[in-house]
């Protein structure tokens, strides 16, 4: 070979080399053609998270009979309890670390499957480790149709007393707008 075609460019290697460039070339296009569409799609269909309503109407006061009514445990997180002076929500968490725990009519107790704490039908602490008592949710009944609206983030939350039972709070002082709907 003689100098002269030393100096010359390689013809093959020449076209592999723009045949790379142009694989790069369209490899960049691909790519940001793809990242304007994803970030389209998701434009249009933002990530949402969807959690249950906190503020809810849960029927007439009349619906619910007296003593613990379970019906919204499982939807609501919420038993109603109705007494002769009138209406409360307790929220169905238990105010040791959390779990549901069960009502039982027979002992007139709510029992915590989890750590065993006891409740009496008012919320009050009788027996494990729950350091409070249970929480009641803010009622009020809407003028418009007469249903009870519950505000599950608003909660009656009074400091206990240490009493023989347990942990208690006074009953009925407690029963007291937002927390009750008294009777009609
Ligand atoms: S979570 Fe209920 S007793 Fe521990």
């Amino acid at each position: 070979m003689s100098s002269e075609d030393k100096n010359k460019p390689n013809k093959s290697s020449e076209m592999s080399r723009r045949k790379f460039f142009n694989l790069i070339g369209w490899g960049g296009l691909l790519a940001s053609v793809g990242g304007s569409a994803v970030g389209t799609y998701k434009f249009m269909f933002p990530t949402v998270l969807y959690e249950p309503p906190t503020v809810f109407k849960i029927g007439k006061a009349a619906d619910f009979g007296m003593g613990v009514d379970e019906r919204l445990k499982k939807e609501r997180q919420i038993w109603v309890v109705k007494n002769d002076r009138g209406l409360y929500v307790l929220i169905a968490i238990c105010r040791h670390l959390g779990c549901t725990p069960n009502w039982f009519p027979d002992q007139q107790r709510f029992r915590c499957p989890c750590h065993g704490s006891i409740y009496d039908i008012y919320g009050n602490v009788r027996g494990g480790p729950a350091p409070r008592t249970l929480w009641r949710a803010a009622v009020s009944i809407d003028a418009a149709d007469n249903q009870i609206s519950v505000n599950f983030l608003n909660r009656q939350d009074p400091d206990p007393e240490s009493t023989a039972e347990g942990l208690t709070v006074e009953e009925p002082p407690r029963e007291t707008a937002p927390y009750f709907v008294k009777s009609a």
